[in-house]
């Protein structure tokens, strides 16, 4: 077993338990199992990512939104993060498996990376069967997040920037204002999401931090400036653009300057 190769094929299994379990027992056997950074890897006919027959993927337009006064529209909103986190596993396993040539701390950071985002899923799954009577596939979802990484398959310097540091970024924004909305519900299972979302909080940051740190390295090695060459790629891959207020103090800790915050918050 390669480190990288196994990425690729859990990458492809559509069962989220089997993805969820199967990841985090290769991220406990990382130090033991071999890595090949060199190996040119291909992915052998299977559709990625694999994903269950459920939800249904529509276009973001296409899937309604739900006041979190009442609890389906909590099994909504919490369903749309689960299947972010989904997508997030996938994401981080697709960094894993398909830029070659890069020092081994990369992999092993996108594994944990992917190991994390296996166990933000399981409890916001949890969540929803325990609290609000629904369960991952109940409601549709959108494919956005995997645009951006099929985008950028050909351009690790694009996937960095890109899919860690705007969109996962963009998710420590969304955070505290969707906490605040949780917290005026007030109900037992409002407060308990508010709580989830603070401990997936602290670990996104650190994906962020890993994002901000390869896209650094890349543009080094590379002779790129990480600030003027972030806005040619936004506007190359038409990424989206920070929704205000910025969660600077999250950001920071992820390792923004003060610089790119100062560029962020004025596009
Ligand atoms: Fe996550
Ligand atoms: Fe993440």
């Amino acid at each position: 077993m390669e480190l990288r190769q196994r990425a690729l094929e859990i990458l492809g299994l559509t069962d989220p338990d089997q993805k969820t379990a199967q990841t985090l027992a290769l991220y406990a056997a990382a130090d033991t199992v071999a890595l090949d950074p060199r190996a040119q890897l291909a992915p052998t006919g299977q559709p990625l990512p694999g994903h269950p027959a459920r939800p249904q993927l529509l276009h973001h337009t296409e899937v309604p939104r739900r006041p979190p006064s009442t609890l389906q529209g909590r099994a909504a909103l919490i369903h749309a993060i689960a299947h972010i986190e989904f997508n997030a596993i996938n994401l981080a396993l697709d960094a894993v498996w398909r830029f070659a040539g890069m020092p081994e701390p990369f992999y092993r950071d996108w594994l944990r990376v992917a190991a994390e985002e296996a166990r933000h899923f399981d409890m916001l799954r949890q969540h929803l069967r325990t609290h609000l009577n629904a369960d991952y596939g109940d409601f549709p979802a959108h494919q956005g997040l995997w645009a951006m990484c099929e985008k950028t398959a050909h351009d690790i310097v694009a996937r960095m920037a890109l899919v860690p540091r705007t969109l996962e970024a963009r998710g420590l924004d969304a955070t505290p204002l969707i906490q605040h909305k949780l917290r005026a519900v007030g109900s037992p299972d409002a407060l308990e999401a508010v709580a989830l979302l603070g401990i997936i909080e602290r670990e996104e940051i650190g994906h962020v931090a890993i994002g901000n740190h390869w896209y650094a390295w890349l543009c080094g090695r590379a002779g790129l400036d990480p600030v003027a060459h972030y806005a040619l790629l936004v506007a190359q891959y038409q990424a989206p653009r920070p929704k205000p207020p910025l969660n600077l103090r999250a950001r920071r800790a992820a390792g923004f300057s003060e610089t790119e915050l100062a560029w962020l918050e004025h596009q």
